[in-house]
C-alpha cells in the first residue's frame, strides 16, 4: 500500500486516463510557489503545474508510443513532428487544468539534457519563448536528476540516498547527495535496459502478439514472461568478472538473438513469425537483466558502505526510470535491500516512466534550494548527452569489490 499522497496522485493520473491525455486536481494553494514542468526529452510530450508540496495541480501527457512501435523503433525526425504538433496544446490543456494563469507561475523547468537533440529542441524553443512572453524565471532540467527526485515529492525521503536508474536510454547508479549533488557510481558502457527489452521485443515480433500490440517493449516482455519458464535459456549475466557497477545490455542482447534464431530454424518458422517459446525467451531475459541489474546495485551498496556515502540508520535505495515499473526487476531489487538492509523505494509506474511532472518537481525543488534558476532571456543549450554528478566511477573499479552469494531465483 502506497502513502495517503501516492494514492491521491494516483487518483489523479486514472483521472488522466479517463480524460484521454489530461488531468485535474482541485486542489490549489494561494500562497504557494507554482512551477510548470515541461518534458519533450524522448517520445513523450508532457507538461503539469505542481505545488511546492507536490501536489499535482494539471497534467497533460501526449504519448508518442504507438507511432514509434508501429515503425518498429524511434525516429527521431518523426519524434520532432510529433513533439511540435502538441507542445502547445499539452502546455496549455496542463495549464488549464489546473486553472491557473502563467502570470500565477513562480518558474518554468523543461528538460534539457541528456535525450534526442531534435525531441529535446522542441521543449527547449516552446520553453524560452514562453519565459520571455511572460518574464519568468527558467530552470533547466537534467531528466536522470528528474527521474532520480521523483520519489521525494510522494513520500519524504532525506538525502544521501542510492539511486538506480534505468530507462529507455540509461542504467546509472549514483549517490543523490542533495537536489543537485550526485555521485556517479556508474553507468551504462553501450545499450541501456530499457533499449535492449524493446529490441528484444521487437525481434520476437510481439507486436504481433494481440494483448502486446500497444505496449512499449519492456511491458510486453514483463506481460509474456509471466507465463513463461525462465529457466529453459540460460542467459549468462553480463560482466560477472568485471568488478564495478558498469553496465552492458548489447551482449546480452545478442546472448537473447542467437537463442531466437536457433529456435526460429528448429521450429522452421520465418522471422517476423512468433515463436511457440518466446514466452520462456522472454522470462530468461527479464531475469538476466534484472540479475545484471541487482549484482551492480548490490556492489555499489558494498562500496557505499565501505565509504560511509549513505547514513549508518535507514539506508535507502530508490529505484526509477521507465524499467523500473517491472516488477520482476523490483522484486529482485527487493531481495539485495533485503540482504543489504537496506529500504527500498519505488514510485508507482505511472511515476517511473517520462512525465511533465517528475520535471515540474524537480523544478521545485531546485527553486526551493535556490539551484539553477535563470532569468527569462538568459541563453540556454540543450545537451543530448549529459553526465550526472560527480564521477566516481574509477574509483568504484578500483576497489574491486567480491560479491558474496545471494540467491536471485525469484521464478
Ligand atoms: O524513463 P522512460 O519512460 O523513458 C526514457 O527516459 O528512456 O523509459 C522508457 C523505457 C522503454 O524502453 C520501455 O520499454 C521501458 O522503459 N519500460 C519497461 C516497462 N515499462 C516501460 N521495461 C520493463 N518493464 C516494464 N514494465
Ligand atoms: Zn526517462
Amino acid at each position: 500500500m502506497f502513502p495517503p499522497k501516492v494514492q491521491r496522485l494516483l487518483r489523479v493520473l486514472h483521472l488522466r486516463a479517463a480524460c484521454c491525455c489530461s488531468s485535474s486536481s482541485s486542489s490549489s494553494s494561494s500562497s504557494s510557489r507554482l512551477v510548470l514542468g515541461i518534458e519533450t526529452s524522448c517520445d513523450e510530450t508532457g507538461a503539469a503545474v505542481l505545488d511546492e508540496s507536490g501536489d499535482i495541480l494539471g497534467e497533460s501527457l501526449h504519448s508518442q508510443k504507438e507511432v514509434h512501435l508501429r515503425s518498429g523503433g524511434i525516429v527521431p525526425t518523426v519524434a520532432q513532428r510529433l513533439h511540435r504538433e502538441h507542445i502547445e496544446r499539452v502546455v496549455q490543456e496542463a495549464l488549464t487544468r489546473s486553472d491557473v494563469d502563467p502570470s500565477r507561475l513562480a518558474a518554468v523547468a523543461a528538460t534539457v539534457k541528456p535525450g534526442l537533440a531534435l525531441s529535446l529542441a522542441v521543449g527547449l524553443e516552446f520553453s524560452r519563448g514562453f519565459v520571455r512572453r511572460h518574464g519568468k524565471p527558467f530552470i533547466p532540467i537534467h531528466h536522470m536528476e528528474a527521474h532520480a527526485l521523483t520519489v521525494r515529492m510522494l513520500q519524504p525521503v532525506a538525502f544521501p540516498f542510492l539511486v538506480l536508474l534505468v530507462s529507455g536510454g540509461h542504467s546509472l547508479l549514483a549517490v543523490a547527495r542533495g537536489v543537485a549533488d550526485f555521485l556517479l557510481l556508474g553507468r551504462n558502457l553501450d545499450e541501456a535496459p530499457g533499449d535492449m527489452l524493446d529490441k528484444v521485443a521487437r525481434r520476437l515480433s510481439l507486436i504481433e502478439h494481440p494483448a502486446c500490440s500497444r505496449l512499449s517493449g519492456g511491458q510486453a516482455i514483463e506481460l509474456l514472461a509471466e507465463g513463461g519458464d525462465g529457466k529453459r535459456f540460460a542467459f549468462s549475466t553480463p560482466m560477472a568478472r568485471t568488478l564495478d557497477c558498469s553496465f552492458s545490455f548489447a551482449g546480452l542482447r545478442n546472448q537473447v538473438t542467437v537463442a531466437i534464431v536457433k529456435k526460429e530454424a528448429e521450429e522452421g518458422v520465418a522471422r517476423g513469425t512468433p515463436l511457440s517459446c518466446a514466452n520462456d525467451i522472454a522470462a530468461a531475459a527479464q531475469h538476466a537483466v534484472a540479475c545484471h541489474l541487482a549484482r551492480r546495485t548490490h556492489r555499489a551498496i558494498l562500496f557505499c558502505k565501505a565509504n560511509n556515502l549513505l547514513p549508518p540508520s535507514g539506508p535507502t535505495l530508490v529505484l526509477s526510470g521507465g524499467v523500473a515499473s517491472n516488477r520482476y526487476v523490483r522484486k529482485t531489487l527487493s531481495v539485495i535491500a533485503e540482504t543489504a538492509g537496506l529500504r527500498l523505494l519505488c514510485p508507482p509506474g505511472e511515476f517511473c516512466t517520462d512525465n511533465g511532472v517528475m520535471i515540474a518537481w524537480n523544478g521545485v525543488e531546485r527553486l526551493r534550494a535556490g539551484e539553477g534558476i535563470l532569468p527569462p532571456g538568459v541563453d540556454v543549450r540543450y545537451e543530448p548527452k549529459a553526465p550526472l554528478g560527480v564521477d566516481l566511477t574509477a574509483e568504484v573499479k578500483a576497489a574491486a569489490i567480491r560479491l558474496p552469494p545471494v540467491k536471485l531465483e525469484i521464478n
